[in-house]
């Protein structure tokens, strides 16, 4: 292998330039561990920003991906692939949804649901019904229709013009989202909790209510649970914690145990409106992804991941939250299962960059977030490890930002 300085040198020289890497090349994962070139052993607790939830190369996921590659790596949707059949079944059996479309990440799986809701207006006798209430802080994705839905000007500043119809309202208000509806709207899109925009989580009621407007205004709900889906609350889909359905339902991350994969779920009513030559993708629902999608759902359905992640979750919470006490520059830990947030008030860029050193990667998001997105099977044991760390490197930097 190149020497981790040639590598580093190589990927700043060839590879467009639209992240900002810290200086790790990361060569080797197991479990909720992963190693750099120069053999450091780091606790993840960003498991590749919540796709790694069973740990990573989980030997499940990886047995399904070598015999599935000995079979069969790619054909075309022109015909049926036994392994998206069987995983479309998995997750229809276990959700809300009755049919599913399957693509290559969140930000497709975003796509395939905005263009259903408008074309679902129109095929109900709403010609005119485009425009979509999105919430501010939100995150849907890049591509142009949902960095257009994502409620953040600094990622859509530059790219004007945005697809026109979006409506920006704040989270948790749910007289503000009434108050946006029109008779263009055709559907509202939420994260049942927002991660990029800082682990924002619902009020009590609010998805509820959100429900209630949408049936009774005759629009559709949205759910985007690309990040928090797929067990990482504690219960398989965020949505089961509120007792609301939504019309239609987007999976990205960590379907696949980490094989890129998206879906789009919807119910029957909704889903008709999308028929042969409306939608699709190459490579959606390719069998390598869905065999590794069906893996990957079997491991969470039959093992007790789930209950770990509120175990260790509420474990992981309560220790942050002593933190709070201690250093008044906390804001807030907020969270549930194991997707946390610990508001500072500061930036929190500089203990990312501390607790790599300490061998944790952790996660700062908006500028003064710090944001915890460990696997899934995670012990309370490492959870006490970083936490430990996280107190230690407070400490030091107590003084100095005690304003
Ligand atoms: C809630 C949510 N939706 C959509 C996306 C976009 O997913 P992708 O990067 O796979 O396109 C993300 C990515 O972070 C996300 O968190």
């Amino acid at each position: 292998m190149k020497d981790t300085d040639t590598l580093i040198a190589d990927s700043q020289r060839y590879i467009a330039n639209t992240y900002s890497r810290y200086p790790l090349v990361l060569v080797r994962g197991q479990g909720c561990k992963v190693w750099s070139s120069d053999g450091k052993e780091y606790l993840d607790f960003v498991a590749g920003l919540a796709v790694c939830n069973l740990g990573h190369c989980h030997p499940k996921v990886v047995g399904a991906i070598q015999d599935q590659s000995r079979k069969l790596l790619h054909v075309s949707n022109f015909y049926h692939i036994e392994p998206q059949i069987e995983l479309a079944k998995l997750l229809v059996e276990n959700s809300f949804a009755d049919r599913v479309f399957f693509c290559n990440s969140g930000a497709e799986a975003n796509e395939a649901a905005m263009k259903l809701a408008k074309k679902y207006a129109k095929d109900t006798g709403r010609a005119d019904g485009f425009e979509i209430i999105s919430m501010k802080r939100s995150f849907h994705g890049r591509t142009m229709l949902t960095m257009s839905a994502t409620g953040q000007e600094k990622i859509q500043k530059g790219f004007d013009p945005l697809v026109p119809g979006f409506t920006y309202v704040p989270f948790n208000d749910i007289e503000a989202a009434r108050g946006a509806i029109t008779p263009q709207t055709c559907a509202v899109i939420v994260e049942p909790i927002q991660g990029e925009g800082g682990v924002n989580c619902p009020s009590e009621g609010y998805l509820r209510d959100l429900r209630e407007l949408c049936r009774e205004r005759e629009i559709l709900l949205i759910f985007d649970e690309v990040q928090v889906g797929m067990g990482r609350t504690g219960k398989l889909f965020a949505y089961e914690h509120e007792g609301v359905y939504p019309d239609i339902m987007t999976l990205a991350k960590s379907l696949a145990g980490g094989v890129p994969i998206g879906a789009m779920l919807a119910t029957e009513e909704v889903a008709k409106s999308f028929s042969p030559g409306t939608h699709a993708s190459t490579f959606g629902g390719n069998p390598l992804a869905t065999a590794a999608g069906v893996a990957a759902l079997s491991v969470l359905l039959e093992d007790d991941l789930l209950e770990n992640c509120r175990r260790v979750g509420g474990h992981f919470f309560s220790r942050l939250s002593e933190l709070t006490t201690k250093y008044p520059f906390i804001k807030e830990v907020r969270g549930r299962g194991l997707i946390i947030g610990v508001e500072l008030n500061f930036e929190g860029a500089q203990f990312v960059t501390r607790c790599m050193d300490e061998g944790f990667l952790i996660n700062c998001t908006m500028g003064n977030i710090l944001r915890f997105l460990p696997p899934l099977i995670m012990t309370t044991d490492e959870v006490d490890q970083l936490v430990g760390t996280l107190d230690r490197i407070f400490g030091e930097c107590k003084e100095d930002v005690k304003s």
